[in-house]
């Protein structure tokens, strides 16, 4: 049999480089980063092994650790001191992420990206205000118009404190044009906004809502994330923060949706950021620890795979670990 057509010739050590479609850098990665106001040294978060709550006063050299590694930008989540039914301490002006944005800000070069929710802050775990009747009864959910104003007011206190882009997790309708307008008129049009656009109501978030106390003490987040079901819903979802503003579009999990980042990433004009969650993080951990897998080259092919599927942003716990070995 003649064979004119080879694929392996391009696979031989010399070229495979060369005619690689995909790498992964340090400038694509965005660290995730804890900072508690609750304690006063480091803690380990046993789900996610390599990752701590640091204190605030340690919030700086957590972030020039990161930078450390090549990696330029970082998301940070806050635990706060108290929490409160409607969450109020997210939006305080000494709130925890307020307090160490200003630190961080005026420390370090990170391009530092702030997590605007209210999970971490409501004493009830749930993203937003809820429901006149709530928590007696357990069937409603988050009020999502009066959950705006609040989220609002969150993200204009991470600009003042330094924040350099600001993103809304959420998924309350109307959010992004809530945050552009606040924004905007508080002098902050230059703040960029980075919507998690696509977020699933995901049961590989377990991990984080350890690290960031934020499960939701009654129920679950299905009436507003959204279902794992959906792809066309995700088009839709895109679409709206798309024309309220958003800069950056994000889908979240990463590995378990790819076709919603491909088919975004193909839809739309704008960067496209995956968030390679707590879970698919820790799961590789464990099986790495029973001697399952082998965890840096599976690392480096999720992170491939999720830029080959169309992302140009990738927020991972793997970012360090992986920059370091770029
Ligand atoms: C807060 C938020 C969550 C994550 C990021 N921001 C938790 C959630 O929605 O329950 C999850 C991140 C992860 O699992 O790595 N709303």
């Amino acid at each position: 049999m003649e064979q004119t057509r080879r694929p392996r010739r391009l696979r031989q050590d010399g070229i495979r480089e060369l005619v690689r479609e995909t790498t992964v850098s340090p400038s694509d990665l965005i660290a995730p980063v804890f900072v508690d106001a609750t304690i006063d040294e480091r803690v380990e978060i046993p789900s996610m092994p390599g990752h701590e709550r640091v204190p605030l006063d340690q919030i700086t050299e957590r972030v020039e650790e990161v930078l450390a590694t090549g990696i330029e930008a970082v998301i940070l989540f806050g635990v706060p001191q108290e929490k409160d039914a409607e969450g109020s301490r997210a939006w305080a002006e000494d709130g925890v992420i307020q307090e160490a944005t200003r630190r961080v800000s005026e420390a370090t070069e990170a391009y530092l990206i702030t997590d605007v929710c209210l999970c971490e802050y409501t004493d009830h775990g749930h993203c937003g205000v809820l429901e006149p009747g709530a928590p007696e009864d357990v069937t409603l959910t988050v009020d999502n118009d009066p959950t705006l104003e609040h989220i609002a007011r969150t993200a204009v206190s991470h600009a003042e404190a330094g924040a350099d882009m600001v993103a809304p997790s959420g998924m309350m309708d109307g959010m992004v044009g809530a945050l552009r307008e606040a924004l905007d008129e508080a002098g902050f049009e230059h703040t960029p906004i980075m919507s998690y656009a696509a977020k699933y109501e995901s049961a590989f978030y377990g991990p984080f809502r350890d690290a960031a106390d934020g499960a939701p003490s009654f129920g679950d987040r299905r009436h507003y994330q959204m279902d794992p079901g959906n792809a066309e819903e995700a088009m839709r979802e895109v679409a709206l923060d798309v024309e309220q503003g958003a800069d950056v579009l994000m889908v979240k999990p990463a590995l378990p949706y790819l076709d919603v980042v491909r088919a975004v990433d193909q839809s739309f004009e704008y960067p496209v950021a995956a968030y390679n969650v707590s879970g698919e993080y820790a799961m590789l951990h464990a099986a790495a620890e029973k001697g399952w897998l082998d965890l840096e080259a599976t690392a480096l092919e999720s992170l491939q795979s999720i830029k080959r599927a169309g992302a140009d942003l990738i927020l991972t716990y793997f970012a360090e670990d992986v920059a370091r070995r770029l």
